[in-house]
């Protein structure tokens, strides 16, 4: 690493709050799918900001719209109507199951959105007392207060006590475990479609399902957190249409959430809602500053229009196959791969190599993954990935396997 790399590292660290810890190399640019940093050096990114970069570095459809609208207008008071604000809506209600929408910036202010809709239709529709929430574990929503609350670790984390009360975790693709739980007095349940931090673990459609019949029985809002899995990451928009049954039919939720491939590297979210949801909240009960701005729905715009057209799915569904049957050759012929699990281009790779060597060992040899549960290796790349650039990451894969081995 050369010197001032080094240094950079360093000087920062001493000057960041340490949220995380520090990588060995300073990232510089990026040009779909690589990334390289202040030495040069050339990755293939399966990272991707975490599932964020869904067209891959420096898109020129990004790029004009970021400068066109960043000319116009970047910033207004929430209240007013923009042309921007006003096309992301209506292509998010248009292309989805839902009706109304609320912009964010981030993941987790889509789930605390979703969290306090849920309350406030639970409230408005059963009175006081309704407020209960079931979530999953191994669950993950987010870092502030309320996604926290429903979001596993916090049993690990005592030192943040007190959470938001009236939570409860069932587990994850068991209905039973849910039938115990829930109640008249049980306002919502969230479920992430796959698992992404838990470890890639998808949900059966049964499963799906049978939780919808559950959330019906007893008024309850059913809250998909689509924020790592949505906007074309399972090969379909929207992540709730990845879950057809035999019949082709899909469960829709009530209201979700979505942040990080939405803007493909900018920050934007949003939460949507069916009618009867949405109608809950009220001027006064919730907002945001710069959520719905005119530059980021721009930007999310044209990702999603991006997204949403039949052969960019299908490329990030082939492409997905590709990858997924090229790990199963791995497995077959190492005996290092024990596990691997995920949907489309939202991988999991468990192995008999500890993740803290094999992720260095991977960026080493020019590959950019994360972790994700408590050991697996995480593949997030972006979906414009080529067939050739996923034999390059399988290549790279198989080449460190056998060097850790
Ligand atoms: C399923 C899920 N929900 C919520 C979040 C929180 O998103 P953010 O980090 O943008 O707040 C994440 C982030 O990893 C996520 O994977």
């Amino acid at each position: 690493m050369s010197a001032e790399a080094q240094n950079i590292i360093e000087e920062s660290f001493k000057r960041l709050i340490k949220t995380y810890n520090p990588q060995p190399v300073v990232m510089e640019r990026g040009e779909g799918a690589y990334a390289y940093d202040t030495d040069g050096k050339k990755y293939l990114d399966f990272a991707c900001g975490i599932a964020v970069a869904s067209l891959g570095h420096a898109h020129p459809k990004i790029l004009k719209t970021l400068n066109d609208q960043a000319s116009k207008m970047m910033t207004c008071q929430a209240s007013y109507a923009t042309k921007p604000k006003f096309e992301c809506a209506k292509f998010l209600v248009d292309n989805s199951c839902f009706d109304l929408v609320y912009f964010s910036n981030s993941g987790t202010e889509s789930v605390e959105a979703a969290l306090k809709l849920a309350r406030k239709w639970a409230y408005d529709k059963k009175g006081e007392g309704h407020s209960e929430i079931i979530a999953f574990r191994n669950s993950f929503h987010g870092r502030t207060y309320g996604a926290a609350s429903v979001t596993e670790k916090r049993m690990s984390q005592p030192f943040f006590d007190p959470y938001l009360p009236d939570v409860q975790f069932a587990t994850f693709n068991d209905i039973e475990s849910v039938k115990a739980l829930i109640s008249k007095k049980t306002a919502a349940v969230i479920i992430e479609p796959v698992q992404g931090e838990g470890g890639l673990t998808p949900a059966t459609p049964k499963f799906l399902k049978d939780l919808r019949a559950l959330c019906d029985e007893h008024d309850a809002a059913l809250i998909f957190d689509e924020v790592q899995a949505g906007m074309g990451r399972l090969g379909t928009f929207m992540a709730y249409e990845a879950f057809a049954d035999e019949d082709g039919a899909v469960v829709e939720p009530d209201i979700g959430a979505w942040a990080k491939g939405m803007g493909g590297g900018f920050p934007v979210g949003c939460m949507m809602a069916k009618t009867e949801f949405g109608d809950a909240l009220v001027p006064g009960t919730h907002g945001t500053t710069y959520g719905g701005n005119p530059l980021a729905c721009a930007v999310a715009l044209s990702v999603m229009q991006e997204i949403n057209q039949p052969a960019f799915l299908e490329n990030a569904n082939k492409v997905g196959k590709f990858f997924m049957e090229g790990l199963a050759n791995l497995q077959r012929e190492s005996n290092k791969i024990t596990d691997i699990r995920g949907m489309g281009l939202m991988i999991g790779v468990d192995s008999t190599i500890d993740i803290k060597t094999l992720i260095p060992a991977l960026q080493k040899n020019g590959l950019l993954t994360t972790q994700a549960g408590k050991g697996t290796l995480r593949l997030t790349p972006p979906l414009i990935l080529k067939q050739d650039q996923a034999q390059e990451a399988l290549d790279i894969l198989a080449k460190t396997l056998k060097e850790e081995g």
